[in-house]
């Protein structure tokens, strides 16, 4: 691998100036690489703030082309919808998500009627925001049920799927339900509807502002450690992808994010199929606070997602991806 010994070689003349430093340089960013995660509340004629995670919001559905607006004019492939669902509509079984006037229902058709095919809308299929106890799934003494929560799951997404969603993506994390879920809609046509499986997603820390933002933190007891991954594992994560593939998932998704890109890149390595990282509530809520009190400068922020482009990822969900234009300036 050396090419070359000192002083014959100095890695730093090609540092000196900036032009040459572009001319090198090996990744980069750009609008296209992004997807930003967008929270629905019920009501009309409000952007509200969400204490947990600064400049983040909760839109109604009329301000909704605020940011869509804004995501268009930017470039962004894609957003991802998350309700804030009341407390009043959630109950053990999560029956909210087969509500086709739920709120993530309202969206779809919003934006679809608007936007047409101008912008890619990804769905969560994953329970959480509905069950009054938090989890993913359906419980029962403590556990979350598998095959018994995949066929709500299914009908979660026919439902996604038959209000326009573009992108299906479970993000629960049982066993079996991406192959369920294709079987599924292709046999209600929706053969070209695509599935992002959050194939890798770990038990970690990090979700916390994201479970404040739709109104899941208070509720949830216990953990999710019956079904979302151990961090200590590398290997199982190859092994989700591997079947989630034969399942046959499209994309697979990674998160949280920075603290995994050794298995970004493990995942990327090993399948070439895309792979993308969730930069996940608590990295982005830990990394704007520390900017805000002038621990760190706002160039952090780049730093942080071109981590994800060096990992092998081919895009990425983040809560900063409104604002990535003037980040990139
Ligand atoms: C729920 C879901 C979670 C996130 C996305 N979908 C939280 C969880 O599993 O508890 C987290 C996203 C974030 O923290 O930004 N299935």
């Amino acid at each position: 691998m050396i090419t070359g010994n000192y002083p014959n070689l100095r890695l730093r003349r090609s540092r000196k100036n900036d032009w040459s430093r572009r001319l090198i340089q090996e990744n980069n960013l750009s609008s296209c690489d992004f997807i930003l995660p967008i929270f629905l509340i019920d009501g009309k004629n409000t952007k509200q703030a969400i204490k947990t995670m600064p400049d983040v919001y909760r839109y109604t559905i009329d301000k909704l082309s605020i940011i869509i607006d804004k995501s268009i004019k930017n470039k962004i492939p894609m957003v991802a919808l998350f309700p804030y669902t009341n407390k009043k509509v959630k109950n053990d079984l999560g029956t909210e998500a087969l509500n086709e006037n739920n709120l993530v229902c309202k969206a779809i058709q919003y934006i679809k009627k608007r936007y047409k095919n101008e912008i890619g809308i990804m769905c969560d299929v994953a329970l959480d925001p509905y069950t009054s106890h938090g989890q993913d799934g359906l419980l029962k003494s403590g556990y979350v049920l598998n095959d018994e929560t995949i066929k709500i799951l299914i009908n979660q997404s026919l439902l996604q799927a038959e209000m326009g969603c573009d992108v299906i993506a479970p993000s629960d994390m049982m066993d079996g339900r991406i192959g369920k879920i294709r079987k599924a809609l292709d046999k209600e046509g929706h053969q070209m509807v695509q599935i992002l499986s959050y194939a890798v997603k770990y038990a970690s820390s990090f979700y916390g502002p994201f479970r404040d933002a739709v109104g899941s933190k208070g509720l949830l007891k216990g953990n999710k450690k019956n079904y979302q991954m151990d961090y200590r594992n590398s290997n199982e994560a190859l092994r989700e992808v591997a079947l989630d593939i034969k399942e046959g998932a499209d994309m697979v998704m990674v998160k949280p994010g920075m603290p995994y890109l050794d298995i970004i890149r493990l995942v990327k390595d090993n399948f070439k199929i895309p792979v993308f990282a969730y930069q996940v509530s608590g990295e982005y809520s830990l990394l704007s606070n520390s900017i805000k009190k002038g621990l760190i400068d706002n160039n952090a922020i780049l730093e942080c997602l071109i981590s994800f482009k060096r990992a092998g990822a081919n895009a990425i969900v983040s809560y900063y991806a409104d604002r990535i234009d003037t980040l990139l300036k």
